[in-house]
C-alpha cells in the first residue's frame, strides 16, 4: 500500500513539474531609477483597467526572458532598459508563470510613457501598498521595496 501512494504521490508530482516547465513565462519589469520603481496602470481588460502592474508580457518562442524584457518596454514604454537579472521567485498566474527582472533605463532613454497604458507613475518604497496592485504583482512588493530601500 506504502508503494503505490508512494507511486501515485511521484506521478502527481511529476505531472505538476511538467505542467511547471511548459507553462508559457510573462515577464514582468520592475525598472528602477533613483530608488523609484516604474508602476504602470493596465487600461485593459475591463476586470483589470485601473490596477496597477509591473509592465511586461508573454516572452516569445526562441526569445530569451532578458529579450522579452526590453521588447516588451519599448513596445509598452517607448523606452530602453536594461535588464538586472530576477527579482522574487515564481509567481504562478492564470497564463502561466511570471518572472519578474529588475531593470534600469539606458543612459538617454526617452523618458517612459503609457503608449499601451492607462498611466505609468514612478513610486516610492513608502507609496508600493498604496496602489491598486493586480494579484500576482502585489506578491512582489516586499522583495520591491527591500529592492528599492537597497539602493
Ligand atoms: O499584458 P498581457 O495581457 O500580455 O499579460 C499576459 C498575462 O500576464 C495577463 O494574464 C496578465 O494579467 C498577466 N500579467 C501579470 N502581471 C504583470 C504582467 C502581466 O499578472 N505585471
Amino acid at each position: 500500500l506504502v508503494h503505490r501512494l508512494l507511486a501515485a504521490r511521484a506521478a502527481a508530482l511529476t505531472q505538476r513539474a511538467t505542467a511547471l516547465v511548459a507553462a508559457p513565462v510573462v515577464v514582468a519589469t520592475a525598472l528602477v531609477r533613483d530608488g523609484r520603481v516604474l508602476a504602470a496602470q493596465r487600461s485593459r481588460p475591463a476586470a483589470l483597467a485601473g490596477r496597477w502592474e509591473l509592465p511586461g508580457g508573454r516572452v516569445e518562442p526562441g526569445e530569451s526572458e532578458a529579450d522579452a524584457v526590453v521588447r516588451e518596454c519599448r513596445e509598452e514604454l517607448g523606452t530602453i532598459v536594461r535588464p538586472d537579472g530576477r527579482l522574487g521567485t515564481d509567481l504562478p498566474i492564470e497564463a502561466g508563470v511570471l518572472r519578474v527582472h529588475r531593470a534600469t533605463p539606458v543612459p538617454g532613454a526617452p523618458e517612459p510613457r503609457p503608449l499601451e497604458h492607462r498611466d505609468v507613475r514612478w513610486v516610492e518604497p513608502h507609496e508600493l501598498a498604496d496602489l491598486d496592485w493586480v494579484d500576482a504583482d502585489r506578491a512582489v512588493l516586499g522583495d520591491l521595496a527591500a529592492e528599492l530601500l537597497s539602493q
